[in-house]
């Protein structure tokens, strides 16, 4: 018994002793970013960044401009600078076990933040913490069921091909649309989550449906996509938000803005300022917490008219 206690101090004492050593001296943290396509981008950045000078974290922010191979580059740099840690925000899916497999042979531990891997082997990296994409698609597809009342075509704007977002908030939304025979998704295509690409896509849309002729709704998987679309629909004489409807994923402070305009209609919200939760399971694991779930889950929600000025005001726009 005397033998147990004497084992349980002493290790309670190196968890506390290497919490002690680690805070003394920066923590060391790679962070490989997605790019800066959307506002939602732009402001998780932003949240990692301040958060990290807060915290006292020697940060290396590589911005990947959406290239996968630009993140796999940044990674091994983290690896062969000995980081603390290394924190992926992935830009699609696949592509990762190699890259994952160099970061533990070195004894670096890998974080997923916001988007997924898939991976034959989970335990490559420790935790993901991100929202539920497949929920947002289903907030969003039940959202607009009940308000085109069970009837209606619309159209599409996806985000970049082979993202864990893109492919989750289609899956969500579709397996709610398909308990609704009479909506049909007349058409769909990647606006890549830029505003220029919703643009361009509804552009195309608008000439090949005669000015979105029987068309009732455009769902879009980022806000800024749907800017784009509804700036294209309001330069074609169209009336989104009124007789075309729209909803989309982001919560920024300009689709609220479009919403008090009256010219879009529902979003869900994707939490940005997540830098604090991110940071906040790093360091715990570096203190010692080796034990996580494989996700640590992010709640979205979704917002519409009614209370678009007060979350404007929360965002502080
Ligand atoms: O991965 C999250 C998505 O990525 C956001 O919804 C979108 O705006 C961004 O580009």
């Amino acid at each position: 018994m005397n033998s147990l206690k004497y084992f349980m101090g002493a290790a309670i004492g190196a968890v506390a002793l290497a919490a002690l050593s680690l805070s003394a001296s920066a923590q060391t943290i790679g962070f490989s970013q997605v790019g800066h396509e959307s506002d939602w981008r732009t402001a998780f950045s932003k949240s990692m960044q301040d958060e990290a000078k807060k915290e006292g974290i020697d940060l290396k922010f590589s911005d990947a401009n959406q290239k996968e191979e630009d993140q796999l580059k940044a990674v091994r740099s983290f690896i062969s600078q000995k980081v603390d840690a290394i924190i992926i925000a992935p830009v699609v899916v696949t592509g990762w076990d190699q890259v994952l497999k160099e970061a533990k042979a070195a004894n670096v531990p890998v974080f997923l933040v916001d988007r997924d891997v898939e991976t034959s082997d989970k335990s490559l990296y420790v935790t993901r913490v991100a929202a539920d994409f497949n929920l947002e698609g289903r907030l969003a597809g039940a959202w607009l069921a009940q308000a085109l009342k069970g009837r209606g075509d619309i159209v599409e704007l996806q985000g970049t091909v082979g993202s864990a977002p893109a492919i989750e908030r289609k899956r969500g939304f579709d397996a709610v649309e398909a308990l609704f025979p009479l909506i049909k998704i007349v058409k769909s295509q990647s606006g890549d989550f830029t505003t220029q690409g919703g643009k361009e896509v509804m552009e195309s849309f608008i000439k090949a449906t005669d000015g979105l002729k029987g068309i009732k709704a455009v769902w879009a998987h980022n806000d800024n996509m749907m800017l784009g679309a509804i700036q294209a629909m309001k330069e074609a004489g169209l009336k989104p938000g009124t007789d075309i409807l729209t909803v989309s994923v982001d919560g920024v402070p300009d689709i609220f803005k479009a919403m008090i305009a009256g010219d879009a209609n529902a979003s869900v919200e994707l939490r940005s300022d997540i830098g604090p939760d991110i940071y906040a399971v790093v360091k715990a694991y570096l203190a010692g917490k080796k034990d996580w779930p494989k996700w640590v889950v992010i709640p979205s929600d979704l917002h519409t008219i009614q209370d678009a000025a007060e979350v404007l005001k929360r965002k502080g726009g």
